[in-house]
Formats: C-alpha cells, sequence, structure tokens
C-alpha cells in the first residue's frame, strides 16, 4: 500500500510523473473536460487544524475526477471515541482514500500503518508534502524549466521548508535557507540531506541577502506556525530582520518570483508591496494546489492498482523535467 506522508517517500522519477499527470489534467481542464478517473471513489479529509487551500483544493480536485469527498469534523471522535487503529481500520471499510492534516506527524505514520487505503499527509508539525509539489511545479511552469532555478527561503525551517529542501534535493534545484541562529534546520538534518544528494548545491546562511543572491523565486512563510501561537511575540521579535520586503527583493535577481503557502500575515514576514507585486505568484502557486492534488490522486490511486485508476490521464503524458 502507497501512501503519501513526506516527500522521502518518493522517487524523483515519480515526482516527475505526478508533474505530467498534473499538467495533463491542468491542460485538459483549461479545454473543459473533466476526466472521470475515479467515479465512485470517496476521499474522507480527516483535519486537526484549520484549511482552506489544502481541504477545498482536495474536494474539488476529487469531484472534477468524478468522485466525492467527505470533510470529516470533531463529530466522529478521532484520538476521542476509539483507539486510533479501530478508527483507522473502520475508516478504510468505508472510503479510498485518506488525506490527513494532524498536530503531530506520529499522528499520520500511525494512521498510515493501520490503513488499508492510501494515506495523504495534508500538513503535519514536521511536513507538508503536497504543499511543496505543487510550488515545485508552480515554478517550472513560470520557468520554463527546473534546469536553472534555484529557490531562496527566508524564514523559519519549518514544516513548508522541510518538505521543499527535500523536493529541490530530489530534483537537483539549488536550495539557500536564511533563517536566524535558533530556527536553522539542525546540523544532523542538514549532513544526512548532504550526503542523500551529494551534488546539490544546499546553503543554509543567517544572512538573508546571502540566500536571494542569483535566486529565480523567494519563498517565506508565516514565522509562528499552527500550534506555535504562543510564541508568536518572541519570534516577532528574532524574526523582525527577515521580512521579505522590497529591500530584500531587490537584492535578488530582476525578474525574481516571491512565494508563499499562504495565508501569509500581511506586514510580518511579507511587506504588502511585495506580496501585491508584479513578482508575486502567490495566487497561481495557490491555485496549482488543485492541480497538483488531482496529479497525486491520479498517481496514488492509479499506483494502488485498482485498475480503475490506470485511465487515459494515467498513462498519457510522458514525465519531463
Ligand atoms: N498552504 C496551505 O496548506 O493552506 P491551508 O492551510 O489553507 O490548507
Ligand atoms: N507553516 C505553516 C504552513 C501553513 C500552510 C503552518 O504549519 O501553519
Amino acid at each position: 500500500m502507497r501512501h503519501l506522508l513526506t516527500l522521502n517517500d518518493v522517487s524523483p522519477e515519480e515526482i516527475l510523473r505526478i508533474f505530467a499527470l498534473t499538467q495533463d489534467l491542468k491542460t485538459k481542464l483549461a479545454a473543459g473536460v473533466r476526466e472521470p478517473l475515479f467515479p465512485g471513489r470517496v476521499m474522507a479529509l480527516l483535519f486537526e487544524k484549520p484549511s482552506l487551500r489544502t481541504r477545498v483544493s482536495f474536494q474539488a480536485g476529487m469531484s472534477h475526477l468524478g468522485g466525492s469527498s467527505l470533510m470529516l469534523g470533531d463529530d466522529v471522535g478521532f484520538g476521542k471515541r476509539e483507539r486510533p487503529d479501530d478508527f483507522t481500520r473502520v475508516i478504510c471499510e468505508f472510503v479510498d482514500v485518506l488525506v490527513v492534516r494532524s498536530k503531530r506527524h506520529q499522528t499520520v505514520e500511525e494512521v498510515a500503518r493501520h490503513a488499508t487505503c492510501p494515506v495523504i499527509n495534508g500538513l503535519t508539525d514536521r511536513s507538508h508534502p503536497c504543499q511543496a509539489l505543487a510550488d515545485l511545479y508552480t515554478l517550472k511552469e513560470h520557468l520554463g524549466s527546473l534546469a536553472a532555478a534555484k529557490l531562496a527561503w527566508v524564514g523559519d525551517a519549518n514544516n513548508v521548508a522541510s518538505s521543499l529542501a527535500v523536493a529541490c534535493g530530489k530534483l537537483g534545484v539549488p536550495f539557500a535557507i536564511a533563517a536566524p541562529p535558533g530556527y536553522q534546520f539542525a546540523d544532523q538534518q542538514l549532513a544526512a540531506w548532504r550526503q542523500a544528494f551529494p551534488d546539490w548545491e544546499l546553503l543554509a546562511t543567517s544572512d538573508p541577502r546571502e540566500a536571494v543572491a542569483g535566486a529565480a523565486a523567494v519563498y517565506t512563510d508565516v514565522w509562528a506556525s499552527m500550534g506555535q501561537e504562543q510564541e508568536q511575540a518572541q519570534r516577532k521579535a528574532d524574526f523582525a530582520d527577515y521580512q521579505v520586503n522590497e529591500r530584500l527583493m531587490a537584492a535578488a535577481p530582476e525578474g525574481a518570483y516571491f512565494m508563499h503557502c499562504l495565508p501569509a500575515r500581511r506586514g510580518q514576514e511579507v511587506s504588502d508591496g511585495v506580496l501585491d507585486s508584479a513578482a508575486s505568484i502567490v495566487v497561481p502557486q495557490a491555485g496549482n494546489r488543485l492541480h497538483v492534488q488531482k496529479g497525486i490522486l491520479a498517481w496514488l490511486l492509479g499506483a494502488a492498482g485498482s485498475g480503475e485508476g490506470s485511465g487515459a490521464a494515467v498513462r498519457g503524458a510522458p514525465p519531463q523535467r
């Protein structure tokens, strides 16, 4: 049983395959065609944290593919009415795929351990793989190719940064992160990535200007993620020099894009001027969540092998970097 818990679970070829499936489905949608790859299939979303983009893009995407979805609320009692393994084994009797957004990464791992249907990580404290896939797909779409891309992350070494780093490592996209001391990736993590991706250009610095030099896109995210609300004031002080504003964008190459997974805290990690500038691609980036979720579903449910998923879009479109 394949799951998508982190991008460590996916090979570079599979990432490119997801991009190709996405491209195919996006092109067809633009032509008015919603290919019913998964008629009658049901997706359940189990979310312990709020969501706009991840939730709605998965639900809309599943509808486009001919299936349906259920947003599970508190009343199903996950973690409260029965043991998570009992919950998981039972829900898999009803649905074909589960999307889980959990406070702790261990929860999605536990669900996957007991699941008899594919489980997709819709964000945990540690990773956000679907976001990172949509981000690199968006960058590729805007640049034409990832071959000459460098991505600069300015801000917390959080769940999104971590998934993006792995995605970049797998696809050989140079990655630089600028974060204040105490908010960087652990040295052990950096060493593990350098070992896993020996030819990959990876820079970890505390200097945002150094990170954005030569970057095709500058990316940031909130300074305090969901679950870190009590650290908000401290983080606001610690990240004060890390705002992506017009001055910092001027240190990036002309034409560099601005990216953000959203939601943004305007005036903190990003200035209004940058978020609303011509360089900002945050809206198409969010829009691509829809198309990439469909690519992920086509890949995962097609790969899960009931045969229903191996329709034209699953068979078509060779991978392209
Ligand atoms: N970027 C993202 O995952 O947004 P949501 O929290 O709204 O799903
Ligand atoms: N790092 C943010 C991302 C939200 C999509 C969080 O976890 O809250």
